[in-house]
């Protein structure tokens, strides 16, 4: 039995659609968990370069089942062109399947995301206008749409009537909009029935099937978890928990089937939208970094703020999942730093707080405290071993290592899946 999740150490896009594309090469079932087309997870292999958002990144391994799980929220037109693109590539995605527990965006949450985050003016969260957070609200409000809404005509008309008429009353007496109608809506969803009905099903049985045979499963997350509802910067968060624990509500695989939690980390860190970042760097080095290593926001194109690594927040990370192994990436990015930067503690008044904070007024307050080491010269893009690095660059790992409390089993160097360094065995 080996059931690893892999999960975003920081605040989302540290390169886990890269990890999980090298690792699914050996998996036998690769499950999306969390969040939705918010997410955007880039693929560099053998068959192209490929954005996913909603699409498992084990796709390309064709002998994987890839699962769109109970956890994900799912915009159904968004995940028809992700399939044709992968189709017209010469990707095979007979085996996908979409659990029938899921959510479906409706237009009116794409609609809402946009007209919340317009309200909220200054004090906007800089979502990805995506509908995720009010897909998410009305699961937990109990009047969302699922999956298994769309295989029935009859079914999806029941349950989306009293719903629309509740959204049409926000739309057009709160934001002033004209209502949507519900006509045109059902005869859309109904044809999305038709084009996805036969991936949608009980995935349970597949999943708990697959725990039971000892297969290779990879539970992959999206986000990360500084973005977590409850342990991430609140109110500055995603809807869904991109957490290990969100990867067993996500699946319905319990915590005790999970062999490894992998966290995957940047050697700096990014954030894109809004809310405190205490490392980030607004000057030339931060630039440097964005352009270096192309730092634009996969699904909205945004600039993401860089920073240096923040070891507070990485230690926090690897607490609140019980990460047993993390994934360095972006090393190369480091290549020709005379110094490097790591933030040990964070400054608030005259204390240094060595604990994330859990107020978001702490943490805009929160000074970095640094420490420096050497960088290197060298390329590090060609490397195939640990032992090929500079010894800085093994500096640089080994002091994470240290400050994390945690080994790192893989380092990559690189966006295509063979610029990964798997340091420490932990594929059978
Ligand atoms: P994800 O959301 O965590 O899957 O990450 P994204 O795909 O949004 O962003 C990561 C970006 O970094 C993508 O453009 C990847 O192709 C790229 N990438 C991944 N690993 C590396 C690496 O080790 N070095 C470099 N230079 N780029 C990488
Ligand atoms: P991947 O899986 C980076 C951020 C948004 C915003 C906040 C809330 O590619 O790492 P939402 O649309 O979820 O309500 O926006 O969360 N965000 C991400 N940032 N990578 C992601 O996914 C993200 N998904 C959401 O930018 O700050
Ligand atoms: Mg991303």
């Amino acid at each position: 039995m080996t059931v690893f999740a892999l999960i975003g150490g920081q605040w989302g896009d540290e390169g886990k659609g890269k990890v999980i594309d090298y690792l699914a090469e050996k998996a036998d079932m690769v499950i999306r968990f969390s969040g939705g087309d918010n997410a955007g997870h880039t693929v560099i292999n053998n068959k192209g370069t490929f954005k996913l958002h909603l699409v498992p990144s084990g796709i390309f391994n064709s002998r994987a089942t890839c699962i769109i799980s109970n956890g994900m929220v799912v915009n159904p037109q968004a995940l028809l062109n992700e399939l044709s693109e992968l189709n017209a590539n010469g990707v095979d995605t007979s085996r996908l399947f979409i659990s029938d527990r899921a959510h479906i965006i409706m237009p009116y949450h794409i609609l809402l995301d946009g007209l919340e985050e317009e309200r909220r003016g200054q004090g906007a969260l800089g979502t990805t206008r995506k509908g995720i957070g009010p897909a998410f609200t009305d699961k937990t409000a109990r009047i969302g749409i699922r999956a298994e809404d769309l295989l029935d005509k009859d079914t999806l008309l029941r349950r989306l009537k009293p719903v629309l008429e509740l959204k049409n009353l926000i739309l057009t007496k709160i934001y002033n909009r004209p209502p949507l109608v519900l006509e045109e809506i059902i005869t859309q969803y109904n044809l999305y029935g038709e084009q996805l009905g036969h991936r949608i099903r009980n995935t349970g049985p597949m999943i708990h099937g697959a725990v039971e045979e000892g297969k290779f499963i990879l539970l992959e997350g999206a986000q990360g978890s500084l973005l977590d509802t409850d342990f991430g910067t609140y109110p500055y968060v995603t809807s869904s928990s991109p957490l290990a624990g969100g990867g067993s509500l996500g699946s319905g695989i319990g915590p005790m089937k999970f062999n490894r939690v992998l966290g995957v980390f940047k050697s700096y860190i990014t954030r894109v939208g809004s809310g405190a970042m205490p490392t980030e760097l607004i000057n030339e080095t931060g630039e440097f970094i964005r352009e270096k290593a192309h730092e634009f926001g996969t699904t909205t194109g945004r600039p993401r703020r860089c920073g240096w690594f923040d070891a507070v927040a990485g230690r926090y990370s690897v607490q609140i999942n019980s990460i047993s192994d993390i994934a360095l990436t972006h090393l190369d990015i480091y290549d020709g730093f005379s110094s490097l930067k790591i933030c040990t503690g964070y400054k608030v008044g005259n204390k240094v707080l060595d604990y994330f904070p859990s107020s978001i007024a702490v943490l805009e307050k929160s000074q970095p405290v640094y420490e420096e080491m050497d960088g290197w010269e060298e390329l590090t893009s060609e490397a195939k071993t640990f032992n090929e690095l500079p010894l800085a660059a093994q500096r640089y790992i080994g002091r994470i290592e240290e400050l994390l409390h945690c080994h790192v089993s893989f380092v990559t160097v690189g966006p295509h899946r063979d610029q990964t360094i798997m340091v420490r065995p932990i594929l059978a």
